[in-house]
């Protein structure tokens, strides 16, 4: 029998690709019209939590089209800046679909960091106003970075940038950062409310939230908004009252029904999955004055489309290391 070895790459390996976001954009947008197609087997994420308020998810997917299969293994732990570790960490194996065996073994970060961010990035290309100028992003997290770089790029009449988080260092640690990647202005903020005023489009990236931080006054006739706190973030009142709310995977958020505190006043009415508006099957935007949502969970399907062309990628360029997985038959 064959000796089997897979590729490693590390977060650093797969930085150094340099994948810009046509290229990450680009494949979120296969997986979600994939997703949308029937082509993709994706159970919903099932998981286990050795903590409150903490968890760890599994996330297998095969997408048919692309010929493309693996499995993320992908941890959320909101209290690990106390032990200086990143609150979202994890593997994803990508598998050879013809045979099963693992040819590579990949950390996860960067995908669930580019990803979630680029299919925030997606919605906002469909559902922003064109001309949208201000955006508030609350929370400076790697979500937060992440989400102005993958906005600006699909939006890139985004000029003014409203921040705002509980920790001050992190703000500030945001200002030098974007400052640096985009020509926005960065602006901080004391509190949500004052962040959030006068802005085209708001992006809430906090943590596990007790109660909502957006109310229905904040979010006036023209804004965009999305969440990734499976709805935590926004007002009973507010999630009831707007007309069109996006998510990725409605099969996957309507199971947040018995998660306590996600979507505050019970599941609201959701106009369409993510991969109709790119599939052009459901309009985005209509007017200047609709109000819109999205509440993407994030799913396999968009980190392995992304995962199996980091893959290829790697192993043209010759990066990452090749680790033997067995030798001999036993
Ligand atoms: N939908 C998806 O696909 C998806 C993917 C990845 C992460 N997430 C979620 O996105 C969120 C952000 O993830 P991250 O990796 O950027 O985390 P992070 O820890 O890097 O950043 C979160 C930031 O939010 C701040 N924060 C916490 N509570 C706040 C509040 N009430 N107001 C303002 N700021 C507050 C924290 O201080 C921190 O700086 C998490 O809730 C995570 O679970 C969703």
């Amino acid at each position: 029998m064959k000796k089997v070895e897979f590729l490693y790459l590390s977060q650093e390996d797969i930085i150094s690709l340099q994948l810009g976001w046509d290229v990450i954009i680009k494949q979120v947008e296969l997986a979600n019209s994939e997703f949308v197609q029937n082509t993709v087997e994706c159970p919903p994420k099932r998981g286990v939590h050795t903590r409150p308020d903490c968890f760890i998810h599994e996330m297998p997917v095969y997408l048919k089209t692309m010929d493309a299969c693996g499995i993320k293994w992908v941890s959320g732990y909101p209290n690990n800046y106390k032990y200086d570790l990143p609150q979202i960490a994890g593997i994803q194996v990508i598998n050879d679909p013809e045979t099963g065996i693992p040819v590579c073994v990949m950390d996860c970060r960067w995908f669930t960091g580019v990803r979630t961010a680029a299919a925030t990035a997606i919605t906002m290309k469909y559902c922003a106003k064109s001309d949208s100028r201000k955006i508030a992003i609350i929370g400076a997290g790697v979500q937060g970075r992440m989400h102005l770089l993958a906005i600006k790029h699909v939006l890139p009449s985004i000029e003014e940038c409203h921040i705002y988080d509980i920790k001050p260092n992190m703000v500030n640690f945001y200002i030098k950062t974007m400052t640096e990647k985009t020509d926005c202005e960065i602006i901080p903020f004391n509190s949500v409310k004052e962040a959030v005023q006068d802005v085209d489009i708001i992006v809430t990236c906090t943590q596990r939230l007790h109660a909502p931080i957006i109310d229905a006054e904040d979010f006036k006739p023209g804004m965009t908004g999305a969440g990734l706190e499976a709805g935590r973030a926004w007002s009973a009142e507010l999630l009831h009252s707007v007309k069109k709310i996006i998510t990725d995977d409605l099969e996957q958020t309507l199971g947040y029904q018995s998660s306590p505190g996600s979507f505050p006043g019970g599941m609201p009415e959701f106009y369409c999955q993510l991969g109709e508006l790119i599939n052009g099957t459901k309009p985005g935007r209509e007017n200047d004055t609709e109000q819109i949502l999205a509440f993407n969970i994030g799913f396999a399907a968009e980190d392995i489309s992304l995962g199996q062309y980091v893959y290829e990628t790697a192993k043209k360029k010759g990066i990452g290391s090749m680790l033997t997985l067995m030798e001999e038959e036993i």
